[in-house]
Formats: structure tokens, sequence, C-alpha cells
């Protein structure tokens, strides 16, 4: 019982139960004090913990005594506790930790010596604490990895110069900073442990950067998204970082930055002086008039434009192109004319395109794997070799929350290898009653729930012998049949009488009241007395008038010996037919069509 209550310590209550019988004895590792008002750390918290969360509370001044001797301390959370003053040994009854986030702190005073005690820091987060410079005293923070002081007052991204020691540094996040002016000498430590390092400037009112500020520095990322002011500025500010190698650049704005207007049509080029692999454009504009987005993206692998209005895709020659997103841009045609023929392509993304009504096919992609194209407006009169052709290693086609897709026996001649295919709130034609899937052997995901199809028969998903996942909810299921039943379900919860007892109700309402009672067999079942007692009493109105009768439905495999235990079940079903529930998609469908045409039956 005590045990139990150690282990959901996670309230106030259980809190203070926990500290005064668990000195000493925990095995507790993660402790969650966040936002109880707190003014210390509680003196007999377990010296084994490795997780302390204590953000929200109230700590202004940090010194030495603050915290007790935590020496498998990892983890500390001191995120807005009004911290002000850090003074020099603060840390140093915990200066195992490898991550140390201050986020939201006012911090006025660090002393000299207040980070330096944690050699085994790797993460420090100083995110919203008034920070005005990089200049941090942390020489002895040789393992340091992530720093991230977004939202602060830093000018320069200069870096202290024995940073450059720091083998591990990967990550500096500067997002929404007052930078404005990135020199040559700003970049000094940055070229030395660059390598595969993550820079992130985006918000920062970039108004200047000295040409070749960047040139021979290898970074892992470089975001720069909405850092210029304007189009023009865009346009010097990608010219000047020329001779950088960086892996994946992002650039462009975010959503809510304000928008410009193009003046020229050259305002990329300078994209073409950058080395990258990948790309992310977050265009956010209307173009005045046709630009060339992509002439300086052709070596790059991966290229994704994002938001914005291009009207129509421009023929690009993508030399060594893997995946290509466009999304949110617009288009008015599926471009598939335009990116035939890419030799390299692997993955397509185009979605959130409001305007296209229509498709171009997909011409000769032999390394074409996934082809997304959910969330346009496409109708597609018959899919889908019209569509892809020489496309033979495709495996995944997203056609959701499109408008129409018609399917016709072919359709999928040439696309033996899918293995997911997803057409869920498009409408799809012809499927119900034709099996139009029966190639697609290596078929294992499809989604058409809410496609507006009427199933006829089950034939629809004949061929499918890979399939274990079959979604086809919100559609219309005919089974063999003359029209939609009238047919009412007898709910307890809903139909039951209030104030008669459950024995008379289920006599009146339940057994009597009803042309047929289906009976689900489960381990719950066997174990209710009040089933029993429903089964019994639908048993004995079943003798006596034949008008009434039994559909009984095995959903879990019940021992034989405990089935007994009911009166008669045994008995009834090695005499009638009954259906039996399985996972598997197809015996599943025609568990449906079974059920649904015992429900209907009318009896001799
Ligand atoms: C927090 O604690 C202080 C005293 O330490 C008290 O004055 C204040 O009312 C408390 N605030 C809340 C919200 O409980
Ligand atoms: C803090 O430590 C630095 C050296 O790390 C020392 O110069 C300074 O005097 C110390 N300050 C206080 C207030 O102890
Ligand atoms: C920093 O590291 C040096 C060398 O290991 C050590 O002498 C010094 O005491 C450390 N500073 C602090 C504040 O721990
Ligand atoms: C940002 O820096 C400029 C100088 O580059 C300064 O004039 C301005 O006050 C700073 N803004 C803030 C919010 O600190
Ligand atoms: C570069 O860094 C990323 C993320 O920081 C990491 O996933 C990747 O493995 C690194 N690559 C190399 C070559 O070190
Ligand atoms: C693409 O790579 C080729 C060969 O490496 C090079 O000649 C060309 O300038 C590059 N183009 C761009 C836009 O980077
Ligand atoms: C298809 O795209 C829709 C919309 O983007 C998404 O919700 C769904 O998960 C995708 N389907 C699969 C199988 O990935």
């Amino acid at each position: 019982m005590m045990r139990r209550v150690k282990m959901n310590s996670f309230t106030i209550s259980s809190f203070i139960i926990f500290f005064s019988i668990g000195a000493g004895e925990s095995c507790t590792k993660h402790y969650s004090c966040m936002g109880r008002n707190l003014s210390c750390i509680p003196p007999s918290i377990p010296s084994s913990i490795q997780t302390l969360d204590f953000s929200f509370n109230v700590l202004k001044h940090l010194q030495k005594t603050v915290f007790p001797v935590l020496s498998f301390l990892r983890v500390l959370d001191l995120s807005r506790c009004q911290i002000e003053h850090i003074e020099n040994d603060t840390f140093y009854n915990v200066k195992n930790l490898a991550t140390l986030i201050l986020t939201g702190n006012p911090i006025t005073y660090f002393g000299p010596g207040g980070l330096n005690s944690l050699h085994n820091l790797q993460r420090l987060v100083l995110v919203d604490t008034g920070l005005s410079s990089l200049q941090l005293q942390m020489n002895n923070l040789t393992k340091l990895q992530e720093l991230r002081v977004g939202t602060n007052n830093v000018q320069s991204m200069s870096l202290p110069s024995f940073m450059s020691n720091f083998k591990d540094f990967s990550l500096l996040d500067l997002h929404a900073n007052n930078i404005s002016i990135i020199k040559t000498d700003h970049t000094a430590v940055l070229r030395e442990i660059g390598r595969n390092m993550t820079l992130i400037l985006s918000w920062n009112p970039l108004l200047y950067i000295e040409p070749g500020a960047f040139k021979g520095i290898y970074l892992g990322e470089l975001d720069i998204r909405s850092v210029f002011i304007s189009c023009a500025a865009q346009k010097v500010g990608l010219k000047a970082l020329y001779g950088l190698n960086v892996k994946r650049l992002k650039f462009g704005k975010h959503k809510d930055s304000f928008r410009f207007q193009f003046s020229d049509t050259d305002f990329l080029d300078g994209l073409c002086s950058i080395y990258f692999q990948e790309v992310y454009y977050y265009i956010m504009e209307k173009p005045s008039k046709p630009i060339s987005v992509f002439r300086c993206m052709i070596n790059a692998t991966n290229v994704a434009v994002i938001g914005g209005l291009i009207d129509e895709m421009e023929y690009v020659h993508f030399r060594e192109i893997k995946e290509l997103y466009l999304v949110s841009i617009k288009l008015s045609t599926l471009p598939g004319k335009q990116l035939s023929h890419l030799h390299t392509l692997e993955k397509l993304v185009i979605t959130h395109n409001s305007a296209p009504s229509w498709a171009d096919a997909f011409i000769d992609m032999p390394k074409l794997q996934y082809l997304d194209l959910s969330s346009n407006r496409i109708t597609l009169k018959q899919c889908c070799t019209t569509l892809l052709s020489d496309t033979p290693q495709i495996r995944y086609l997203n056609f959701s929350r499109n408008a129409e897709i018609g399917l016709d026996v072919g359709g999928f001649d040439g696309l033996d290898s899918l293995e997911i295919l997803d057409f869920h709130h498009s409408t799809v034609v012809r499927v119900g009653y034709l099996s139009v899937l029966s190639n697609l052997k290596y078929l294992r995901y499809l989604d058409v729930s809410y496609s507006r199809i009427t199933f006829t028969n089950i034939f629809s998903f004949y061929g499918l012998k890979n399939l274990n996942v079959l979604k086809i909810a919100g559609n219309n299921f005919q089974g063999d049949v003359n029209g939609v039943p009238r047919i009412q379900l007898c709910l307890h919860m809903r139909d039951f009488q209030a104030g008669k007892s459950i024995a008379s109700n289920i006599i009146d309402e339940g057994i009597m009241g009803s042309r047929k009672i289906i009976v689900v067999v489960s381990q719950h079942f066997i174990d209710s007395a009040w089933c029993r007692f429903e089964f019994e009493l639908a048993q004995s109105r079943f003798m006596m008038e034949r008008s009434a009768n039994i559909i009984i439905i095995i959903l879990e495999d019940v021992e034989e010996r405990k089935s007994k235990k009911v009166f008669g079940l045994h008995k009834h079903l090695k005499k009638n037919t009954y259906l039996k529930w399985s996972r598997d998609p197809l015996s599943n469908m025609r568990f449906w069509i079974r059920l649904r045409k015992a429900i209907i039956a009318t009896n001799q």
C-alpha cells in the first residue's frame, strides 16, 4: 500500500506523504514539483534522483546552499522560478548535470564561476533570460553540445574563443534575438567548430551580412527564416552567404511575418553560390512577374517549397533530386508533365494546393516510391495507370481529401508493388462492385473510409493477400439485399425504463420486445450473471415461439469448460451456425455482411 503511494507521488498530498516516509529508501529517479510555489528544494529529496523538474516555483537568489548534494542529478529544470541572481558556486552540489534549463528567468547577475562547476553539461537552455551577449563564463563546459539562447537581446553571434575546443558542440539556437550585423570576425569560432552544427538565426532583424562572412564554413543546418526585412535585403543577404557549405538550408518567411512585393526576378540568385543538399523555402508572397524559384536548387537532393503562389510549375532539370515537396503553393494543375522523367526522385509530396482540378500523368520515374497528392481538389476520372506510368517502384500512394477518384479494372496495372493506398474522404467511384485492386498482392494498408462507396459485394477486395489494415468506415454496405432495412437496436441505457427492475426490463423491453437477439460470446459474457440470465430467457422464448431467433457471435475463444457453465450454450453452438469475429480484414468484411444478412432475414 505504501509503495503505491510512493509511485504516485505527483500530487501535492502524496508529495508530503512521500517525503515523510520515503527518505533514503526510495528508488524514484524522476521527480516533479512543478508549480508548487516552493521557495526551497525540499531537503529530504532522495539523493538518488536523476531528473528534477522544479519549474514554476520561487527561487530569487541561487547560491551554493540552494541545492543539497545530488550526485546523480542529470536534468534540472528551473524554468520560470523568478531567478535574478546566480552566485559563483550555485551548481557545486549538482555538478554532474547534463541538462540545465533556466528558461524565463529575469537573470540580472551571473557569477563568473556560476556555470563553471558543470564539467559534464551537455545542454544549456537560457531562453528568455534577458541575456545580452554570448560571452558567458563557461570555459569548463567542454562537453557542451547545445546552447539554446532564443528570445533574448543578444546583438552579436560571436562565440567566446575557448568554444573552439568544444568538440561535441552541435547546436546554437539564437532565434528571436537582436542580431542585425554579421561580420567575418563574428564567425571565427564557428568556422573552427562548424562541421555538422545547426545554427538557428530565425527572427533576428538582419540588416547586413559582410560578404564572405560564411565562406568556408561547414554547417549541418542553417535556419534563416524571417530574418530579412525586405525582398531586396534577402537578395543581398543570400549573395553575402557565398561559399557557405550547409547540408540543410531553411529560409524565407514564417507564416505571420510581413509580406513583401517582388521587384526583381533574380532575387534568389545568391543561392547559386551556396552549397547545400537540402533546401526549404518558406515563400509567402505572390510574385508579380514569373520567377525561377528552382534555378539555383537543381543540385539539391531535397527541395521543399512551402506556402506562396506559384501558378505553374516550371520545367526544372534537377540533377540529383530525391525528395520534392510542393506544399500550399496554389498550383493550378498538378505538374505531372514538368516532373516526369526525374530519374532520381524517390519521394514526391504535392499537398494543400487549393486550385488544381486536373492532374497530368507522372511518367518514367524509375525510383519513385512515395507519392502524396492528398488535400488538393483533384478529380481523376480514371485512376491510376492514367496518372502513373513507368513508376515500377511505387509503394505509397495517398489521394486522400480530394474531389473524386474513379477506379477501374486494370487501373492498377504496372503498380503491383503498392503497399499503402489511401483514399479517405475522397469520393471513390466503382470500387464497391468491381475487383479493381486484385493485382495488388503486396498491399498491406488500404484506407477507403468516408469515400461514399456503396459496397455491393466482397469482391472489391479480392486478391489482396497481404492486407492487414483495411479502413472502410463511413461507407454504405448493401450485402446481397433490398435497400436499407428498418431495424432498431435495444440498448439498455437508452431503452430500459427507469424505475423498473433490471430483470423486468430485460424481459419486457429486451427479450420479449425483440425479434432477434444477438449474443456476443466473450470471457465477460461467460462471467456475467445477467448475461447468462438473458441467454436462458432468450432460449426459452426461442423454444416457445419460432418467430424469435438467436444470432451467436463468438468474439473471442472461450474455454469449453467455461462455456459449458452457460446453460444451453454448448448445445446451441453445436446445432446452429454462428458467426466468428476475426481481425483479418477480409474475413472481417465477410463477417459484417453475414451479420447484416442474419439480422434482416425474415423467419419462415
Ligand atoms: C506563494 O508563497 C508565498 C509565501 O512563500 C505566499 O505569500 C503566496 O501567497 C503564495 N502564492 C500562492 C499563489 O499560493
Ligand atoms: C567568483 O569566482 C570568480 C572566479 O571564478 C572570482 O574571481 C570572483 O571573485 C568570485 N566572486 C565571488 C563573489 O565570490
Ligand atoms: C574549472 O576547471 C578548472 C580546471 O579543471 C578548475 O581548476 C576550476 O576550479 C574549475 N572551475 C570551477 C568553478 O569549477
Ligand atoms: C536592438 O539593437 C539595436 C542596436 O543594434 C538597439 O538600438 C535596439 O534598442 C535593440 N533592441 C532591443 C529590443 O534591445
Ligand atoms: C549531423 O548532425 C545531425 C543532427 O545534429 C545528426 O543526426 C547527424 O548524424 C550528424 N552527421 C554527422 C556526419 O555527424
Ligand atoms: C550544379 O553542379 C554543377 C556540377 O557540379 C555545377 O557546375 C553547377 O554550377 C551547379 N549549379 C548550381 C545552381 O549550383
Ligand atoms: C495521407 O494524407 C493524409 C492527409 O495529409 C494524412 O492524414 C494520412 O495520414 C496520409 N495517409 C497515410 C497512410 O500516410
